[in-house]
């Protein structure tokens, strides 16, 4: 029996079936019914690290095509104002047939028209004619235009704001348009106080959290049960509670499990998971967790940070910030810096009256196994 496994536990990989997030794909197939000026047309969607957020973008991409709009998807680092007007007008070559070999500027591959970068005061008025001409065309097919932007709280003000000055008139300007962009919930702190920013601050806000898990005992049924592998009873609730909601551990779980359940009875006819086979691939979705959201997470965070997190993880539930800054023996100023750099970084969460706790899940859990590791690294 040769099966392949359904389960994507890989950052931005489509997953097999998108749990959870009916509510917001529904807003936005209504924007793009709904027709310039709908709401689910301009959003931002806000999450912790492996939330979901790309996966989103992925799908609203899809939807946008479905209707043959065009879809142009970037990634905020610098350059991005530039790069996404050289996607929304690709530059121009100058070598033609009717072209003499005489005005060859460059001499190797062309020169395009625009081959110097906007200078960032032009960027706005330039974004917003090439959007217009592309647009243009396009409304003329009855389609639109999906922009969307990943990782923005990382995206450089200048860019943003060449960005949404764009934007906003295409939207006052009644054109088939919608934009998105995708990132940490920090970008709320980063971006929307912005004055020149305000724009975006009344795109609708999409905050993607846990998923119930009533939905991802659904989904795990049906997944399982259309590659061939039957799972249910106390097999399928343990593996439902271990992704405590979390998406990127519906794939890990779904994955481990599977694979553990696929490789011990690959000969049998009908192939079920045990609780056994269940168990141990829990384990190593756990492991593969630590792998690569906590590990890589730590190695993010100043020995201080990681100081506070030891002395966090010491309790089995939310933290007081006076006992933590006690524990760490600096007064509570001290500690609270870090408080508030932990919480910008989503790795901890403010749950009022005074206490914290983690943000990710399994990070205690993780923090208890390598304490030792990790306060040697700490020093
Ligand atoms: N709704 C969902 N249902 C099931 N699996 C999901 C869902 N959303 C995301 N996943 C899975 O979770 C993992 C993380 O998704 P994704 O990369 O989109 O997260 P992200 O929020 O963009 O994370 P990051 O902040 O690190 O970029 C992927 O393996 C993806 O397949
Ligand atoms: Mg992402």
């Amino acid at each position: 029996m040769r099966r392949t496994n359904p389960f994507k536990p890989t950052a931005g990989r489509m997953p097999p079936l998108l749990v959870g997030r009916g509510p917001v794909l529904d807003d936005f197939e209504e924007g793009l019914e709904n027709g310039p000026g709908a709401p689910g047309r301009l959003m931002r969607v806000t999450g912790a690290r492996g939330v979901g957020k790309t996966v989103i973008l992925t799908e609203f991409g899809r939807m946008a095509r479905a209707r043959k709009w065009d879809v142009i998807d970037e990634t905020a680092s610098d350059g991005l104002a530039q790069r996404l007007l050289e996607r929304i007008e690709p530059p121009r070559r100058l070598f033609s047939l009717s072209v003499k070999p005489s005005v060859e500027l460059s001499g190797v591959g062309g020169v395009s028209l625009r081959e110097a970068k906007v200078s960032s005061q032009q960027m706005p008025l330039t974004l917003r004619d090439a959007m217009a001409r592309r647009l243009d065309v396009l409304e003329r097919k009855h389609a639109g235009l999906l922009i969307t932007v990943d990782e923005a709280q990382a995206a450089r003000r200048e860019g943003m704001v060449a960005i949404a000055t764009a934007v906003q008139h295409m939207i006052r300007e009644e054109r088939d348009i919608a934009f998105v962009f995708a990132g940490l919930p920090t970008i709320s702190s980063k971006w929307l106080n912005d004055e020149v920013l305000t724009f975006l601050r009344r795109a609708q806000a999409e905050p993607l959290g846990d998923v119930p898990l009533t939905e991802v005992r659904d989904a795990f049924d049906e997944t399982f049960h259309d590659s061939g592998i039957a799972i249910a009873g106390e097999a399928l609730k343990l593996a439902v509670e271990a992704t405590a909601g979390y998406p990127f551990m519906i794939q890990l779980v779904g994955y481990h499990v599977w694979r553990v359940a696929y490789r011990k009875h690959r000969d049998e006819s009908e192939v079920s998971v045990s609780v056994d086979d269940a168990r141990e691939g829990i384990r190593d979705a756990m492991a593969r967790l630590g792998d690569t959201v906590h590990g890589p997470e730590m190695d993010g965070l100043s020995a201080v940070d990681k100081t506070y997190l030891l002395a966090m993880a010491q309790d089995d539930g939310p933290s007081s910030t006076s006992e933590i800054a006690k524990r760490m023996n600096k007064n509570i100023g001290y500690a609270n810096m870090y408080r508030t750099r932990l919480i910008e970084a989503q790795v901890i969460k403010d749950v009022g009256y005074g206490l914290v706790d983690f943000a990710i899940p399994y990070l205690r859990e993780y923090l208890r196994e390598h304490a030792a590791y990790i306060r040697m690294s700490a020093q």
